[in-house]
């Protein structure tokens, strides 16, 4: 699992990274939790909407990930080729969601309002410009959660649920 750009890539990646790092720090947890509309549900890494052991909704998350995510973040999930590097246009590469990315470092909150609103604020700085579309106007609530479930499902390591574990005390 690589968790760090290479050497080199860390400046390019360097201000969306500290700000994902510094939401994930827990300042902005409760505007992220507002704007995802889901409050009740406390600062949780995991959200029992997206839970990986659900069967039904992993199910459907399956096909709706082929259809809507698997074009740019790849049929296995594997992202776009050398996806720590700005394409010529200045945006990023979709990145991976199996082990290898790091969106399993996002709480399932960040997770969900990313797709359903893409990379606006409070998740990018103003005027970020990002080639991830949102996904608000083409998927229900409930499609975006079955996505993530699926997404989830692959995500088996000690290693990476033992971190999203301690994510989910620490919001508490
Ligand atoms: C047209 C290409 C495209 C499609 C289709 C697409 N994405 Fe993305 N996605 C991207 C790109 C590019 C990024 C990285 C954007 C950036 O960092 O600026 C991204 C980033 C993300 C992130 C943040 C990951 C992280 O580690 O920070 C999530 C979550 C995500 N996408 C989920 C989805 C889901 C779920 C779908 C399907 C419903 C989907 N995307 C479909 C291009 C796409």
């Amino acid at each position: 699992m690589k968790r760090h750009p290479p050497r080199g890539s860390i400046s390019t990646r360097a201000p969306r990274r500290r700000f994902l790092q510094g939401l994930a720090a827990g300042g902005a947890v409760s505007v992220v939790l507002a704007l995802a509309g889901c409050g009740n549900s406390g600062a949780a890494g995991d959200d029992p909407r997206a839970d990986p052991r659900d069967a039904s909704r992993v199910a459907a998350g399956a096909g709706l990930y082929a259809q809507h995510c698997a074009s740019c973040h790849g049929v296995r999930r594997e992202g776009q080729p050398d996806w720590r590097q700005r394409l010529p246009n200045g945006r990023l590469p979709a990145p991976p969601h199996d082990e290898s990315g790091h969106s399993w470092h996002h709480p399932d909150a960040v997770l969900f309002a990313i797709t359903k609103y893409g990379f606006v604020p409070p998740y990018a700085p103003p005027g970020y410009a990002s080639d991830m579309p949102a996904f608000g106007g083409r998927l229900s609530d409930a499609e975006i959660w079955a996505v993530l479930a699926w997404i989830k499902s692959h995500w088996t390591s000690g290693e990476v649920l033992a971190a999203r574990r301690e994510m989910t005390r620490n919001a508490r």
